[in-house]
């Protein structure tokens, strides 16, 4: 016969089990994956990348690799986080998608609300406008006749409705009132080879990636997505959208780290720890400033902080999409 004492002494073995390897994490032997939602190559992934080897630094040189699980906006890859094993060793890297999805897919299968625990926000990115390299436009002004001589003809490449391309895109089409065909990719690395080939004519994307294109003369750069202008050397030259006569157009991205609901809270504190030795790594804040990108240094690098800022930008960007009638699904 069954000891009815076992099911108490099996329950109180998985909690010694579960509160050991939550002291030990992480354990030597098995790596850290930042699960990445888009190709790689783009600005996420460099994002990721550099956070990665900060917080390998801070976590005494443990491993952290990259898995770039692109698809569907990036809600393939936070879909495969929502459902892994909460145990600190599979994490979701992405950005502005985690507010924008939601709303953007009718049926997304994860919940940003419930399924994730977050980490903490890292940094803040601008974006800008950039063309193929044989557009004949070479400003704003240029730009904006050049697009209302060709309405009808005109492409946009992006990562996929609910990215931060497809936002900034959709913004600068509904500014200046004219409708371009989208051409989705998995991130913006591949778009930018389309661009600079030619293949598309425009395309939205974040500093830290459009920088070297610029300097090295492979696409056209026209504006920055921020309020005021950026200080890199190639960009300091570009204006505003505002400044262009786009009233009230400003995007800027946020990235930051999640792990799967339910993990444990000591996994958790050992990673938001690195997580916020990592924005005071000089290493780390110098290749953000070299991409034009703002390290975060906030009460948003709190679980608490991070969580209710990506909720407000739900509600922020809910009305916007919901008026502009795109979804992804
Ligand atoms: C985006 O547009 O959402 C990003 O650039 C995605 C990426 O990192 O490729």
């Amino acid at each position: 016969m069954r000891s009815p004492f076992l099911p108490v002494s099996f329950a109180c073995a998985l909690l010694l089990s579960a509160n050991a390897s939550a002291q030990d994490y992480p354990a030597s032997n098995k790596t850290i994956t930042f699960v990445l939602p888009y190709a790689a190559g783009g600005p996420t992934d460099k994002a990721a990348r550099d956070l990665a080897q900060a917080m390998s630094k801070a976590m005494g040189g443990h491993s952290i690799v990259i898995d770039n699980s692109a698809g569907a906006s990036g809600s393939i890859g936070a879909n495969k986080v929502a459902k892994a094993s909460a145990d600190g060793y599979t994490l979701l890297f992405t950005h502005i998608a985690q507010a924008t999805l939601p709303t953007f897919f009718r049926n997304l299968p994860y919940n940003v609300e419930r399924d994730f625990e977050y980490i903490g926000l890292v940094s803040e990115n601008p974006m800008n406008l950039i063309g193929r390299p044989s557009l004949p436009a070479n400003n704003m002004v240029e730009l904006v006749s050049w697009i209302n001589a060709n309405k009808g003809k005109i492409n946009i490449a992006n990562a996929g409705p609910g990215s931060a391309s497809h936002l900034c895109g959709m913004l600068f089409q509904s500014t200046i009132k004219v409708d371009m065909t989208s051409v989705p990719y998995k991130g913006t690395a591949p778009a930018m080879t389309d661009l600079i080939g030619g293949q598309v004519d425009l395309m939205c994307d974040q500093s830290t990636t459009t920088i070297p294109q610029i300097e090295g003369k492979k696409v056209k750069s026209f504006a920055v997505t921020t309020p005021t202008r950026l200080s890199s050397p190639v960009l300091k030259d570009n204006p505003t959208m505002q400044e262009a006569g786009l009233k009230d157009f400003s995007v800027t991205i946020w990235q930051g780290l999640y792990a799967p609901k339910g993990t444990p809270a000591p996994v958790l504190k050992k990673l938001n720890d690195a997580l916020k030795v990592a924005v005071k790594d000089p290493d780390f804040i110098r290749k953000q400033d070299a991409g034009g990108a703002s390290v975060i240094n906030d009460a948003r690098n709190d679980p608490a902080g991070h969580k209710a800022f990506v909720l407000a930008e739900v509600a922020k960007w809910a009305p916007v999409i919901k008026s502009a009638g795109v979804y992804a699904d």
